[in-house]
């Protein structure tokens, strides 16, 4: 497996085809925070708007923390999983109570916030701090499970720290940020669920799924 070649055509793809969405404009820990909460169980299309309306609210880790509850739920409601919300704001609380407003870079530290999962936490590191962390979701599981052909059940929980570890070796240590969103926007635009577009895709030839012409049947999934 050509590992820089890999990156470079992906990276190359990511930056001539990336869409314009509003938590892309800079990498301000803060947005890239909200923003992948809303992402986790919300598609892009809905996002946007709750995005856009939340941010002009709610501009800061200050006014986040400051807002009561119910007028965060307010902004918050035709998303669902309420929850998110609640944690989220209770996260900003402790990061203004602990850590003086300042989002911690420590992956111990920001994992510690309620709210933040090893998807949350590998996701702000590397968007917003540039750092070479995994940020592994179900399309990256997709993305992945074909190029390199992991038959590994993506249902079973054990699963995603082995796609971490994948990550791990194939990230671009260079643009760590970019690597991520690269390979969720292959996952969004090409590498589809059902029908991947593959005679369009930038690292067809680093795909064993599609090299066997089996990209259809990955990644494999017991339950729903
Ligand atoms: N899905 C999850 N995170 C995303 C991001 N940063 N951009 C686009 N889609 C996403």
């Amino acid at each position: 497996f050509n590992k820089l070649a890999f990156q470079q055509r992906l990276l190359d793809w990511y930056q001539a085809n990336k869409r314009d969405l509003p938590w892309r404009k800079d990498q301000n820990p803060y947005k890239v925070w909200v923003s992948e909460i809303m992402l986790q169980q919300t598609k892009v299309d809905t996002v946007i708007p709750y995005f856009y309306r939340f941010i002009e609210k709610f501009p800061t880790v200050y006014k986040l923390a400051d807002a009561e509850p119910e007028d965060v739920l307010k902004a918050w409601e035709g998303l669902g999983y309420y929850s998110r919300a609640r944690n989220l704001q209770n996260a900003v609380r402790e990061v203004v109570a602990t850590y003086g407003g300042e989002i911690p870079s420590d992956p111990a530290e920001l994992g510690s916030l309620k709210g933040v999962g090893p998807y949350t936490k590998g996701a702000i590191l590397s968007i917003a701090f540039d750092q070479a962390e995994p940020a592994v979701d179900g399309n990256v599981m997709r993305v992945l499970s074909r190029i390199l052909k992991i038959e590994e059940d993506i249902a079973k929980a054990r699963t995603k720290k082995l796609f971490e570890s994948y990550v791990r070796e194939l990230i671009s240590e260079q643009d760590p940020s970019s690597f991520n969103q690269a390979v969720m926007e292959l996952g969004a635009l090409i590498c589809t669920p059902k029908s991947p577009a593959c005679p369009r895709c930038p690292v067809r030839e680093h795909c064993l799924a599609f090299s066997e012409g089996i990209e259809q049947e990955l990644p494999i999934k017991t339950k729903a």
